[in-house]
């Protein structure tokens, strides 16, 4: 694992729109795996501002999100789609038809993770996938278990995951959708690069139970030890707790 340590979150998130870029420039059909949450939005801010400034053509690049909550319409606040939208698509120059997600108000939600591993595979695979990280050590909503899921599944919610995503929902906890769908670990490993983001004194423990602990289910990324391009692109206290 590559370990890359800034000082602040705005760094970190420059050093890697500044990467995605020259990559949508020497790779234009590129193929990205997305994340949402806290964690990413300065990237997507670095993203946009590249682009008004004519460094990053989307035009022909593919992306496909790592997850979307069931039940929530995509146009509504609280969707991840809708996220996405105001993050980085309606910023940016993507063509609408190279935006893959996955559909939580599908009438057959088993068929939409098997279209969207489908459709991952038609695309050609994911290039680089960028990865937050749950303060719990999931990776999309893979989430801490006995077994984790290999291929893209319906996820029930653990109440730490709802309780971070709450505030999407205005805070209010009803709201909070109680189902998911997600990339699996097969889905997310597969991938010829990751990278992992994790910012703030929060994610400390977990960054460093995926770099020094054992491979173990109860931390879905300590999965990533196991790929073999991985970069982990930390701030200084989301990496205070790393044996060095
Ligand atoms: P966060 O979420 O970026 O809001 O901390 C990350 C995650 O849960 O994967």
């Amino acid at each position: 694992m590559n370990i890359s340590i800034f000082d602040n979150e705005k760094l970190a998130a420059a050093a890697l729109a500044r990467r995605i870029a020259v990559r949508l420039k020497d790779q234009p059909r590129i193929v990205l795996g997305l994340p949402t949450g806290r964690t990413p939005v300065p990237l997507y801010r670095e993203l946009v501002a590249l682009h008004k400034r004519g460094e990053a053509d989307f035009s022909r690049a593919h992306t496909f999100n790592l997850d979307e909550f069931v039940g929530v319409p995509p146009g509504q606040p609280g969707s991840y789609r809708r996220f996405m939208q105001e993050q980085l698509f309606a910023c940016v120059n993507i063509d609408p038809s190279h935006i893959h997600f996955l559909n939580g108000m599908a009438d057959d939600l088993d068929a939409e993770c098997d279209r969207y591993e489908q459709e991952i595979h038609r695309a050609g695979g994911i290039d680089l996938q960028v990865l937050g990280i749950g303060t719990n050590g999931h990776i999309g909503f893979n989430e801490p278990a006995r077994e984790l899921i290999a291929r893209t599944h319906r996820v029930q919610l653990l109440e730490p995951s709802r309780k971070s995503n709450a505030s999407l929902f205005g805070g209010d906890m009803d709201r909070v959708p109680r189902e998911a769908l997600s990339m699996g670990m097969a889905t997310i490993l597969q991938a010829r690069e990751v990278v992992l983001m994790a910012t703030g004194k929060s994610k400390a423990r977990c960054v460093n139970g995926v770099v020094n602990g054992g491979i173990t289910t109860r931390v879905p990324a300590s999965f990533l030890q196991l790929h073999p391009r991985v970069e982990l692109l930390l701030d200084t206290p989301a990496a205070s707790s790393l044996s060095s």
